[in-house]
C-alpha cells in the first residue's frame, strides 16, 4: 500500500507534507508518513518498523488527520476527531539505551510537550507525572510508548503524542481536565509548527538523555514543569489507594512519594495513576 497519502488538508497542502517542510526548515532530517486515517498511529508505525524497519526509519514520524481505535495509557481510548488535533508517532529505531531506560523516554516527550506548549502559548505548561502535560489545569497532550525487544536490546522505541492543538469541544467524559492549546491560550495555532516545536525540544533533550541514558540531565528541567512537585497526591496502584506529598523524581523517572512518617517511597510509572487530593492534577 502507498505509504505518503498526501490528499490536501489545509492550504493545498497535507499537514504531513507542510510539517515536513518546516522540519527541513529547522535543518532536521525526520522523515514523515502522512495519512488522513489510521486505527492509531502508534500501531501503523509499529506495524511497519516490523515489517520495513531498518536504520533508516529512525526518527520517522508517522501522523495522521485522525485516527479510528486511538490508543491512550491504561488502554484508555485517545478521542481522535480531525482537522484540529496533532496524532504522532516517533520511531527511535535501534536506540543506544538499555530496556530499562526505555520508558524514561516517556518522560523527555513529555518535557519536551511541555517546553513546546509554553513557547507557543506563552504561557506556563506544567507535567502531571509521568507525562501528561497540562495548561491551566487541563491535559492538552498525552503519550504512549511502546517498544520492541530484539536479542535484549530495544529494537525500536515508539513514542505517540496526542496534542490537542485547536480542539474546543469536549465529550461530557472528559470534558472537566480536558482542554487544548486554543482554549487555554484563546487563539488557534498552526498545527504543523506545534508538531516542529515539539521535535525541535525533543532533539535537544533526547541528546541530553543519551548522554547518561537516563534523566539525570533532565531532571532538575523537568521538576520545574512538575506540578506534582510538593504537592499532596493520591496514588492508585493496582485499586488500592495511598497518600503522601511529592517529592520530585529520581534519576530513572520514578516518583519520590513522601510518606506521613517521612519516608520516601520510589513510584514506578507501569501501572500507577497519580492524581490530586481534590482534582486531575
Ligand atoms: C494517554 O493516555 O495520555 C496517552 C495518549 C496517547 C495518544 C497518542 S495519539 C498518537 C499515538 N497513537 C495512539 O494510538 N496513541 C498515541
Amino acid at each position: 500500500m502507498e505509504e505518503k497519502n498526501r490528499e490536501p488538508v489545509e492550504k493545498g497542502k497535507s499537514l504531513g507534507e507542510t510539517l515536513e517542510g518546516q522540519l527541513a526548515l529547522k535543518g532536521m532530517k525526520n522523515r514523515v508518513f502522512w495519512r488522513e486515517e489510521v486505527d492509531s498511529t502508534n500501531t501503523w508505525a509499529k506495524d511497519y518498523a516490523s515489517r520495513r524497519g531498518g536504520k533508516s526509519l529512525d526518527r520517522a514520524l508517522f501522523m495522521a488527520e485522525c485516527q479510528s481505535a486511538g490508543r491512550g495509557r491504561f488502554q484508555r481510548v485517545w478521542d481522535s476527531r480531525a482537522g484540529e488535533n496533532l496524532y504522532m508517532s516517533l520511531v527511535l529505531w535501534e536506540p543506544e539505551i538499555p530496556i530499562q531506560s526505555a520508558s524514561m523516554l516517556t518522560l523527555v516527550m513529555g518535557l519536551s510537550a511541555a517546553k513546546a506548549a509554553t513557547r507557543i502559548t506563552r504561557k506556563k505548561a506544567g507535567i502531571k507525572w509521568p507525562n501528561d502535560v497540562v495548561l491551566s489545569g487541563k491535559k492538552i497532550c498525552g503519550i504512549l510508548t511502546e517498544m520492541n525487544i530484539k536479542e535484549n536490546k530495544p529494537q525500536y522505541i515508539i513514542i505517540g503524542a496526542g496534542v490537542n492543538v485547536n480542539q474546543r469541544e469536549f465529550s461530557e467524559e472528559i470534558r472537566d481536565k480536558a482542554g487544548s492549546l486554543a482554549l487555554e491560550a484563546g487563539n488557534d495555532f498552526d498545527r504543523a509548527q506545534v508538531a516542529a516545536e515539539i521535535l525541535s525540544c525533543f532533539e535537544k533533550a533526547y541528546k541530553d538523555f543519551l548522554k547518561t541514558q537516563d534523566l539525570s540531565v533532565l531532571k532538575a528541567e523537568y521538576e520545574e514543569f512538575l506540578l506534582n512537585k510538593d504537592q499532596p497526591a493520591r496514588i492508585i496502584e493496582k485499586g488500592v489507594e495511598s497518600r503522601g506529598i511529592a517529592r520530585g523524581i529520581t534519576d530513572q523517572g520514578e516518583l519520590l512519594v513522601e510518606d506521613q512518617e517521612g519516608k520516601i517511597r520510589k513510584i514506578f510509572s507501569g501501572e500507577v495513576s497519580v492524581r490530586g487530593l481534590y482534582s486531575y492534577v
